[in-house]
């Protein structure tokens, strides 16, 4: 049975009444199956006596001023069935004030990672991500805490503050969850035309390409050669950017597995992807 909460008081009550190892997935709602993946895979570290917080909050500040945040997906009645079939104990949906109570300074450490690949388009995104996400862990003070690999980039930088802030909490990475046709699933993705979903998998297609390309040899100019010219078989498809980089996302090392990273616009919709990568050595 998971139990729906709002306001911090009662999430504590809820979480007091239950066990000791806690587990949170951090979420904007709208869940579907990747969320889905994680919170099984909480349910799965925590065992029998763990607990399994799924946090749903729209998080304003991570949003540009063009961004979708008015017209995010929001369904609690949804998410609360997806929670409660991937077998979370409490879903919480706090409000605004909840997270952002008065004066609360915090002092977040920027990054000069901050400014590349989402960042370059989404100035000031990663620094609310970092603060939002540090906020959820003061009031949940999780054991553990689980992320998608789906946003790689912001996945690096909360295990970065979690090991400086409080290296007792445990960062859980899980790997992309796909449609049949390999593209990654997101909220964004019921924005899509049909016809902007029919060719959505050259996506997924693209970096498949790429990884393929890179364990024959090829350099990194021929690999995002080869992507561009995948994408570009629609022309519903724009590429923002394709980067190979390592996993810290500094520059690529051959011989060490890294990412490739990949960023589109399908009319208004941006999407995302990534995939582990390695280059030969001497490619
Ligand atoms: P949201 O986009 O709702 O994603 C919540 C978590 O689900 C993130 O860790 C994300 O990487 C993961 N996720 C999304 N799609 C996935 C997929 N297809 N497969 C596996 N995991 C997937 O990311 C955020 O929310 C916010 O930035 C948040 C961290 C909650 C801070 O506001």
């Amino acid at each position: 049975m998971t139990q729906l909460v709002h306001g911090n008081a009662e999430l504590r009550l809820a979480i007091n009444g239950l066990a000791s190892n806690i587990c949170l997935v951090p979420t904007m709602g709208a869940l579907h199956e990747g969320h889905a993946a994680l919170i099984k895979a909480a349910k799965n570290f925590v065992g029998r006596d763990g607990c399994v917080v799924v946090s749903d909050f729209v998080n304003p500040k991570q949003f540009g001023q063009s961004e979708d945040f008015k017209k995010y997906p929001r369904d609690l009645e949804h998410d609360l069935k997806v929670a409660r079939s991937s077998g979370a104990h409490i879903l919480w949906a706090p409000s605004v004030e909840d997270v952002y109570p008065g004066q609360w300074p915090l002092d977040i450490e920027t990054d000069p990672r901050f400014e590349i690949l989402e960042g370059k388009s989404r100035p000031g995104h990663f620094a609310a991500v970092i603060e939002v996400v540090t906020r959820l862990f003061d009031i949940v003070q999780p054991n553990v805490a689980v992320f998608g690999e789906k946003d790689f980039q912001q996945l690096i930088f909360i295990t970065n503050m979690a090991n400086k802030r409080d290296p007792k909490i445990g960062i859980l990475a899980i790997p992309t969850k796909r449609d049949s046709d390999g593209l990654a699933l997101s909220s964004r993705n019921i924005y899509l035309s049909s016809d902007q979903r029919n060719v959505a998998h050259l996506i997924p297609d693209a970096l498949k390409a790429a990884v393929l390309l890179a364990s024959k040899g090829f350099s990194v100019r021929d690999i995002k050669e080869q992507v561009i010219q995948t994408i570009s078989q629609s022309d519903l498809i724009s590429l923002e950017y394709i980067e190979l980089l390592s996993n810290d996302l500094t520059p690529i090392t051959p011989g060490v597995v890294g990412r490739i990273l990949i960023a589109v616009k399908l009319g208004d919709i941006r999407l995302i992807d990534n995939m582990p990568i390695l280059l030969k050595e001497n490619s």
